[in-house]
């Protein structure tokens, strides 16, 4: 399976993941760091605090993206780093990080990818309101304005938002993910309108000020649905289903990227929700929905069904899936269906912004064997492929993750990097499916799966 000449080949990361926490170079907390002084909201009491030192270590890493022949390194910007306490002063030797490690991309023929917000909010500005005060979206537009003013003469690839799906589904409604507080749906809503004021107001600030030409979009979770055969009421079923909103929660795959992308919420999550919905200024729809250039999907996984006699979509239960490390089922064809039925919805280019699995993974004689992130990852390409095949745009696959790092309330037993990290040395070893990777980029193509012996066999 060939993939277009030009296709992009990257990996991602995130700041409060791998870098070690801000306010030791100078920062300030994120909420991040506050979560993780409560007991028992992370596993093993684990904390982002020195992650993979990649503040210290990030040349060493940017060699080993090089080694691998990454085109592309997917990483966000730590705000608190940047602004201790989320406006005002600016923390130099934060912004200096970011300089070096752009230059470092550079150097090694590696494009940034820039993600301005992937979870890690300033707790300051959580003191005020956070995203629950109007007032957000300028904090983020000021801060987006000064990463533009000092990196848009190298940086061209903007991401907004990382996945605010989970970061206000988690974050602000249910609770288990930072900053930890469930708040009523009422509550929660009005946090992810000022999320998407504050991306829209970012894609203002990048357009105006960058001095290189910029791409820019945000990057989404999704809930996936796929069709259990190819019978094309099934798959207009689950078309329907990947769009609609059925509950008052926010892991559906409409209610951030219409109004971004559409400029509106759409009319099922409308009536759902009408009795808590938030305040919608005039002008506040049209801030929101900036042109973008491409669509970012994060994708792992999805569910079968089929259609019901009254049109609607029911799952297929009794599926036995492989499952990952962190117990989400491995469905290859998401990555074929996904893609299709967001480019249907959004009449954009598409960028799978992460994909990847949990593995169990150990260093034996130097070596990490983990051909079941080999077979994900060949599985999930090839399905990939075959969408871009039928005609989906596609522009990108970048992995989730270079590297081993805290996996949020999961803490670091969840290893979902292609670089094996042992955090008491900050050892890193090249897992398999990072020399499996080397040679995917360097072909631009991936064939049909075959395990390792058959792949010897037949090399
Ligand atoms: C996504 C997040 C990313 C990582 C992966 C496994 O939801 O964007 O930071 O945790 O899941």
């Amino acid at each position: 399976m060939k993939f277009p000449p030009g296709f992009i080949w990257g990996a991602a990361t995130s700041s409060y993941q791998i870098e070690g926490a801000a306010y030791h170079g100078g920062g300030g907390h994120s909420i991040w760091d506050m979560f993780g002084r409560h007991e028992g909201r992370i596993i093993n009491g684990d904390t982002g605090e020195w992650a993979c030192d990649h503040v210290n270590r990030y040349a060493e890493d940017v060699v080993l993206m090089a080694d691998l022949g990454l085109q592309a390194y997917r990483f966000s910007v730590s705000w608190p780093r940047v602004l201790p306490a989320g406006v005002g002063t600016i923390n130099q030797r934060g912004l200096d990080f970011y300089d070096r490690l752009v230059d470092a991309l550079l150097a090694n023929n590696i494009e940034p990818w820039l993600t301005l917000f992937h979870w890690d909010f300033p707790h300051e500005l959580y003191c005020r309101g956070g995203w629950l005060n109007r007032a957000s979206a300028d904090w983020f537009a000021d801060f987006t304005q000064i990463i533009v003013a000092r990196l848009s003469d190298r940086v061209t690839h903007w991401c907004t938002l990382n996945e605010p799906q989970v970061y206000i589904g988690l974050g602000h409604h249910q609770g288990s993910h930072a900053p930890g507080m469930p708040m009523a749906f009422g509550e929660a809503l009005r946090a992810a309108h000022n999320t998407l004021l504050a991306h829209g107001k970012a894609v203002q600030v990048i357009r105006a000020g960058a001095h290189k030409a910029p791409v820019i979009s945000a990057s989404h979770a999704g809930n996936f649905f796929m069709p259990a055969g190819d019978n094309p009421v099934d798959i207009e079923a689950a078309r329907a289903r990947n769009f609609a909103i059925g509950e008052k929660n926010f892991f559906n795959n409409s209610w951030f990227s219409d109004p971004m992308v559409l400029g509106n919420y759409p009319e099922d999550g409308l009536e759902l929700f009408a009795a808590d919905m938030p305040e919608i200024r005039a002008g506040d729809m049209a801030t929101i929905c900036q042109p973008l250039d491409y669509f970012g999907a994060n994708i792992y996984w999805g569910r079968y069904g089929r259609a019901t006699r009254e049109q609607d979509f029911e799952l297929v239960e009794a599926e036995r899936f492989a499952r990952t490390d962190l117990d989400w089922p491995v469905t290859p064809e998401v990555l074929y269906w996904a893609p299709k039925f967001y480019h249907q919805r959004y009449a954009l280019p598409l960028v799978v912004t992460e994909n990847g699995m949990a593995n169990a993974d150990a260093v034996t004689d130097g070596m990490v064997d983990d051909e079941a992130r080999i077979e994900f990852m060949n599985r999930y390409l090839y399905e990939y492929g075959r969408a871009i095949a039928d005609g989906v745009p596609c522009l990108g696959y970048i992995t989730w993750s270079l590297l081993d790092n805290f996996e949020w309330a999961e803490g670091y037993a969840k290893r979902f990097g292609i670089i094996h990290v042992d955090y008491p040395t900050q050892q890193r070893t090249l897992k398999q499916s990072a020399h499996w990777y080397r040679a995917v980029i360097a072909d631009n193509a991936v064939s049909q799966y075959q395990p390792a012996r058959q792949r010897m066999a037949s090399a």
